[in-house]
């Protein structure tokens, strides 16, 4: 394992309020953050959010908000940075593309690839779609709707400054094939393989003229022209965490041979950061991430979550319904990453009482209960040598528990659901086992010994599972530690009572 991690969550856009799809990455990401923080060294782990804020979309908004784009953005972003807050999200930094560091840091990128002669200028025609911020050739187009979107395109012809990618291609393929891990998961390395294999690549438009645009970073070379959104946001990866020095090196802690880079994006911007983006990297003579992690997308009636087609769901008032840790748990839980997922309420409230209320929850709260009526609250100390075949079994899957989290979690494919069924197999073992052994009878026949193995072995599922969850369920981590994490018990309420099904 390298020394040092460094993981991101995309930029997003301020153009609108945060929904689902949103804090469903910021989740993942900030699960495996506090999964690595666990595992290397205090201070070892930099985990990056932060907001994309110019472009022809955000200039919009703030238009039709009747605001100025400064003014706009500064609104929208406290939204963004108050759901984290409520989400428990414990990003380390919070990059706005609007700040001096990563302006200046663009600047410097576009400026030293200027003078590399890897950016040119050229009169542009094509089409471009404003809701996705893409240019399009006439070849990629089979009618007048954006391929992506399906909304209408605008003509264009212009002056613009060019980034010489069609030169890269080889390279970006031997990069991807030859690093597995590059792109995960695997079906989305070959999506973009076969991309390379079909098409040949067209240079990357990164400037826009300032008369038909002007909330963009100035092109430093032009006065006519700011720098396309894209080649902007991307660079806030860098400009967060280092520096470029008089000789164009960058310079960095956190991206150096030493540390373990991953970017956590959706699928639908996996393009920019699979093919522009190591480009970028290349031709500024700068060392590639080593992941780039794709997710599907949440659905609602089989349609995508998105600001632009307005079927978006409001994290804050799932939240104050179900609680942070039932909406993170769910998230990760119920659809495996990568895939697309269904939301629907009625699916938060099935994994609600199955999973929370019946199994984990159950074990906490009869455990307690039986501390309290059999030992007075106080914990009996651990017994050596436990006789009972389904003990064993027990001591012997928590004994390996945090190994299966770490394999399910650390490597690039980051399986969250596949990690919490491994944490559900212990509590799912131990309920069984008090239906079994009928602890009752144990007390009734002052069978003392094995009452103490019994409860003890319980006890033990219990805090593994605690100090298992704390990437996922953070909340719920600390109140099993509070509850059952000393030697004297302090039982609240039940963890997570049943939602009975109101009609
Ligand atoms: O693309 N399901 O920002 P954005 C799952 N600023 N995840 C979703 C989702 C859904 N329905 N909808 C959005 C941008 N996401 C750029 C990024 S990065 C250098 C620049 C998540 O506001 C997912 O992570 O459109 C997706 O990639 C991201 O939000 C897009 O956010
Ligand atoms: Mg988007």
């Amino acid at each position: 394992m390298k020394s040092k991690f460094y993981i991101t969550t995309p930029i997003y856009y301020v153009n609108a309020s945060p929904h689902i799809g949103h804090s469903y990455t910021t989740i993942a990401a900030d699960t495996i953050a506090r999964f690595m923080r666990k595992a290397l060294k205090e201070g070892n782990v930099l985990f990056l959010t932060g907001t994309d804020e110019h472009g022809q979309k955000i200039q919009k908004a703030a238009d039709e908000a009747g605001l100025s784009a400064q003014e706009f953005v500064d609104k929208v972003v406290v939204q963004f940075r108050n759901l984290w807050k409520t989400l428990n999200i414990s990003y380390d930094d919070f990059i706005r593309t609007t700040q001096d560091r990563h302006i200046r840091t663009v600047q410097k990128a576009l400026q030293m690839l200027y003078d590399k002669k890897e950016i040119y200028s050229a009169e542009y025609q094509g089409w471009y779609c404003t809701p996705c911020e893409i240019f399009w050739t006439e070849t990629q187009l089979t009618d007048s709707l954006c391929p992506d979107c399906r909304r209408p395109l605008e003509k264009i012809s212009e002056v613009n400054y060019f980034f010489k990618i069609s030169a890269y291609q080889d390279w970006l393929f031997n990069h991807i094939k030859n690093n597995p891990c590059f792109i995960q998961p695997a079906s989305r390395q070959e999506e973009i393989l076969s991309f390379l294999k079909m098409n040949t690549l067209t240079d990357l438009c990164i400037s826009r003229p300032r008369q038909r645009l002007s909330w963009g970073i100035p092109v430093p070379f032009s006065k006519e022209h700011v720098t396309y959104v894209w080649f902007d946001a991307l660079i806030n990866y860098i400009s967060a965490v280092g520096e470029f020095d008089d000789k164009g090196n960058y310079v960095s802690g956190w991206w150096g041979d030493d540390t373990r880079i991953v970017h956590m994006i959706g699928k639908d911007i996996l393009r920019q950061h699979t093919v522009y983006w190591p480009i970028m990297l290349k031709a500024l003579g700068i060392r590639m991430p080593d992941t780039v992690c794709a997710h599907g997308w949440w659905l609602i009636d089989a349609a995508k979550m998105s600001k632009s087609r307005g079927n978006v769901v409001n994290p804050l008032e799932v939240v104050d319904k179900y609680g942070v840790d039932v909406y993170r748990y769910f998230l990760l839980k119920d659809v495996p990453f990568g895939l697309d997922g269904n939301f629907s309420e009625e699916a938060i409230v099935k994994r609600f009482n199955s999973d929370l209320a019946n199994d984990l929850g159950n074990l906490l709260y009869r455990t307690l209960t039986m501390i309290e009526k059999y030992y007075q609250g106080v914990i009996p100390s651990p017994r050596d040598g436990a006789h009972d075949e389904r003990i064993k079994n027990i001591a012997s899957c928590i004994t390996s528990l945090s190994r299966e989290v770490e394999d399910a979690l650390a490597k690039a494919t980051f399986n969250f659901s596949l990690a919490l069924e491994k944490i559900w197999e212990p509590i799912n073992m131990a309920n069984k086992y008090v239906e079994e052994a009928k602890p009752w009878n144990l007390a009734k026949e002052n069978k003392k010994e094995e009452l103490e193995a019994f409860i003890r072995i319980l006890v033990d599922v219990i805090r593994q599972v605690g100090n298992a969850l704390s990437p996922f369920m953070p909340q719920t981590a600390s109140l099993i530690e509070e509850q059952i994490g000393r030697d004297k018990i302090s039982k609240g309420r039940p963890l997570f009572p049943r939602i009975e099904n109101k009609r």
